[in-house]
């Protein structure tokens, strides 16, 4: 089936996972599945601009990752400066913006450093947005946002009972940005993990078996083929 151009999600989300069992599956060493997989973020982002979708989040790595040993948290870090480096000039190609969400204090400093450069430099591109979620947890981003809200209570600049909704959604880390139109999930997990809990609440979403490294465009196209599919209804009854 072909894509129908007037129903090209404005926002797509990606918990990108199976990394490591599909280096596994062929006697690799996790990080090989890291390193290919970095090559289905290229091919993706790609097919983004390709086909319209003017904002990607990619889950990269989780406020919980850090659990990982050691080695694998050095190598992901490694591999993320690599992909920094490399992506840079695509970006620009491309005038696609770069920002992060997430603990990026947590980050080793010459990520942050390197991450913090192309933000900048990025930062008046208007023509796509790729929000990398780097030791991002949802759970604690509305925490943050509630410490944030309650600070103002305290100060007097806000009362409590004229706390809304869009209150809530104005202290989380992008506010600016829409509400994900569709979440993937790769390598078959039926679960969140801790993303993006209060922005996918209306969220499509399509889990696949397809472990992140084989993720490529005809994949992506699928997933937004299916979302197409899609009957939104948003609580009402059309
Ligand atoms: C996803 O792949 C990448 C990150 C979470 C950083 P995994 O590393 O979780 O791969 P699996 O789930 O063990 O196969
Ligand atoms: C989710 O994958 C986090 C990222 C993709 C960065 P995990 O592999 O960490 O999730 P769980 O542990 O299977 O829920
Ligand atoms: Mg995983």
């Amino acid at each position: 089936m072909a894509l129908d151009p007037e129903k090209i999600p404005r926002h797509v989300a990606i918990i990108m996972d199976g990394n490591g069992r599909w280096a596994k599956q062929r006697g690799m060493p996790r990080i090989r599945g890291h390193q290919v997989g970095a090559d289905s973020v290229r091919a993706v982002l790609k097919a983004c601009r390709k086909f319209g979708v003017d904002y990607l989040t990619l889950y990269a790595f989780s406020s919980e990752n850090w659990v990982r040993p050691k080695a694998e948290i050095r190598g992901l870090m490694t591999l993320l400066r690599k992909f920094l480096r490399e992506q840079a000039f695509e970006l620009h190609d491309n005038e696609v913006r770069l920002r992060v969400i997430g603990h990026k204090e947590d980050l080793p400093d010459a990520v942050r450093a390197e991450l913090d450069r192309v933000i900048e430099e990025t930062a008046h591109y208007q023509k796509g947005t790729l929000l990398l979620a780097l030791s991002y947890g949802s759970r604690v981003e509305i925490t943050d946002a509630v410490r944030a809200i309650a600070e103002k209570v305290r100060c007097g600049e806000l009362a409590p009972d004229t706390i809304t909704e869009q209150t809530v959604a104005g202290h989380l880390y992008a506010p600016d940005v829409p509400d994900p139109d569709l979440l993937i999930r790769t390598s078959g997990e039926y679960r969140i993990s801790n993303f993006l809990l209060w922005q996918c609440s209306y969220s499509e979403l399509y889990v696949t078996p397809v472990l992140w490294p084989d993720f490529r465009e005809a994949e992506f196209e699928a997933a937004l083929v299916n979302y197409q599919g899609r009957h939104r209804r948003f609580g009402g009854i059309q």
